[in-house]
Formats: C-alpha cells, structure tokens, sequence
C-alpha cells in the first residue's frame, strides 16, 4: 500500500506537470482526490493493513494527500493567472523574505594548510612558494637521487620530458632556496605536488609542507622540539611522537615520525592498522651531500627537513577516511568544516 501511494504520489506530479488547461484540472482532480478517485480506492485497503502498521501507512497516506493538493492548488492559481494574462504583471509580495544565496566555506585542505603555515610563521618560518612544473635537476639531482638512483622508483613521477617533471615532493624547494639564499634559514614551502597513484589513502596531487632550518650547531633535538609543538598545536593534544628510523637520499639520519592514534588513544583500531600509531611525515638532518651541491659548508652548517602530508593530516584532524572525499566536491561534505 505504501508503494502504491508512493507511485500515486509520482504519477500525480507526472500529470500535472502535462496538463494545460482548467478542464484537464478538474479531470485530474476527479481521477486523483475525487470521492471515488484514485487516493480514496487505495484508502479503502487501510484495513487490510496490520494493526501495528496502520498509523504509519496513515500518516504516510495523509502526507501525500495534502502534498498531492498543494500541488494541485499551485497548479490552479498558476493556470488562473496566465489565463488572465497578469502573469508578469502580479503585485510581488514584499513581505515574503528573501532567499540567501548560500555561503561559501573554505575548503578542509585550505584549512589544515592555512593552519600548519600559522604554526610554523609563529616558529620564525617564513613562507616561500616554488613552481609545480619542475625540473629535474631540483626535484631529484640537487637532492642526492641522480639519474638511474633506486629512490627514484618510489616517486612514481609524472615525467614532462626528460628533464621536466610535475615535482613528486616539496624537497625541491630546500635546494632552490639554498642555492639563492646564506644560512641562518628558516622556511616552510606549501604547496602541491603529484605522483601517478591513486586509491583510498593516494591521490594523484595531494598537497604537502616543507619545512627546513639551517644553521650552526643544529641537531636533530631541534628537530624534535619544533615537530612536537607543531603536532600539539594542530591536535590540540599532549600526542606521544615516535621517531621511526627510515631512509631518504637527502637527509641522514632520516626519521618518520608517527603520532599515537587520533582515533583510538594508541590502543589499536581500523584507521592505525592495529598499531595504535599514524605516520604524518618524514624528516631528517640534511644530508651534507646536499650541501655541497648548493655551496654550503657540511663543516660548519648543519640543518633539519619534514615534508608534512597536509591530506593525511586534515584525514586524521577530522575524523575522515577516504581521502578522495577532497576532491569530488560534495557540497554535503565541504559544508562540514
Ligand atoms: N620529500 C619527502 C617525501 O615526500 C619527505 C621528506 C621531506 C623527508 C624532508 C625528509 C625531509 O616523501
């Protein structure tokens, strides 16, 4: 029965809509509301329906009754006003209030990005952004992985042509800003980057920060000090870090670093693998390899590097686990933040 006044509903719309005239109204209100309409003869099965369900289907049936004469009285009041010819001449109604275009928000990416560069800025970072379409010489040579190096493999590059590349990481940009500029160095590079994957935790760009700090007598304490105000601040929480010993070409010793799980407190749940910990960046002290390629002296600098993932991130700030939720641009999504 509910099908049926369900299909009534649809069918009532369908007509409506066809029909021109005040004769085709009544016909409609004869065949749909009359006495011995369409309504009434699937009313006449409500006692068929089992006690218990009986409110329900009645409420339901009186719900598309009265929606099945709304439609039909605007339908009436349209029909009078063009036969009248006054449709463009009707007084408006002053009264009625006005429709408000709905607000933008900014989107969750833009948030989390927004709020790492505050951090770091807080930090003493400065900001400096650098070009997507890169060469090859910044993204990989200048950073210790020459042509035919293994690590290249685990970039997956969208090559451009041989020497120009959309850049796989932020990295480029500590060569680029070492080879212009003298130490003491303090900069984060936002921005996006690219690489040929994609499934529920890889998107063909996603977008990371950068952050590098050169000077004298810099340790990896220095490193740990400034990543344990950062994870503080954007989870607003005490967060146990672990420092993983891992493996880049620019940077040795190289870490990842796991925060305690946001959503389980580090007992071990779906999103953290049952391990109770969730990798947010890889670090390192620059490799003095690196130096030499942009004339510094490894002797007397030394200097720390993280790349941040911002998706990961903004995934593990708000409780979202498919990371593709970013960018098919459901409005019931980005209205969330
Ligand atoms: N560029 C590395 C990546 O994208 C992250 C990183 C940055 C590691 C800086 C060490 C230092 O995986």
């Amino acid at each position: 029965m509910e099908h049926q006044l369900q299909s009534l509903e649809t069918e009532a719309r369908k007509s409506l809509e066809q029909l021109s005239d005040s004769g085709q109204l009544e016909e409609f209100r004869v065949r749909f509301l009359g006495r011995k309409g369409d309504f009434s003869t699937i009313m006449r099965q409500l006692g068929t329906v089992p006690a218990e369900e009986r409110p329900r289907v009645g409420q339901l049936a009186n719900s598309i009754k009265a929606e099945i004469e709304r439609l039909f009285e605007g339908k009436k009041a349209a029909l009078a006003a063009t036969a009248s010819g006054s449709a463009g001449k009707a007084t408006p109604d002053l009264s009625l209030p006005g429709r408000c275009p709905a607000g933008g928000k900014l989107h969750p990416i833009t948030l989390v990005m927004r709020e790492t560069c505050a951090i770091f800025e807080n930090l003493g970072f400065s900001v400096a952004e650098g070009p997507d379409v890169e060469l090859d010489y910044y993204n990989f040579e200048a950073l210790n992985i020459p042509a035919h190096h293994p690590a290249r493999d685990m970039h997956d590059t969208f090559y451009i042509s041989d020497s120009v590349l959309l850049r796989t990481h932020t990295s480029p940009m500590q060569a680029r800003i070492m080879e212009a500029q003298q130490p003491p160095l303090r900069v984060i590079a936002p921005g996006k980057v690219y690489r040929c994957d994609s499934d529920i935790t890889h998107t063909p760009m996603f977008h990371q920060v950068e952050g590098f700090l050169v000077d004298k007598n810099i340790s990896f304490a220095d490193l740990k000090g400034v990543l344990t105000v950062f994870t503080r601040k954007m989870f607003e929480k005490e967060l146990p870090l672990r420092f993983r010993p891992s493996f880049f070409p620019f940077t040795e010793p190289s870490a990842e670093v796991d925060i305690a799980c946001v959503i389980c407190g580090g007992e071990g749940c779906r999103v953290c693998k049952k391990t109770g910990w969730l990798e947010i960046l890889g670090s390192g002290m620059i490799d003095p390899e690196v130096f030499k390629m942009v004339g510094y002296d490894p002797e007397v600098y030394s200097g720390f590097a993280f790349g941040l993932g911002i998706e990961r991130i903004a995934m593990l700030k708000y409780g979202i686990d498919d990371i593709r939720l970013f960018y098919e641009n459901d409005q019931r999504f980005l209205s969330q933040f």
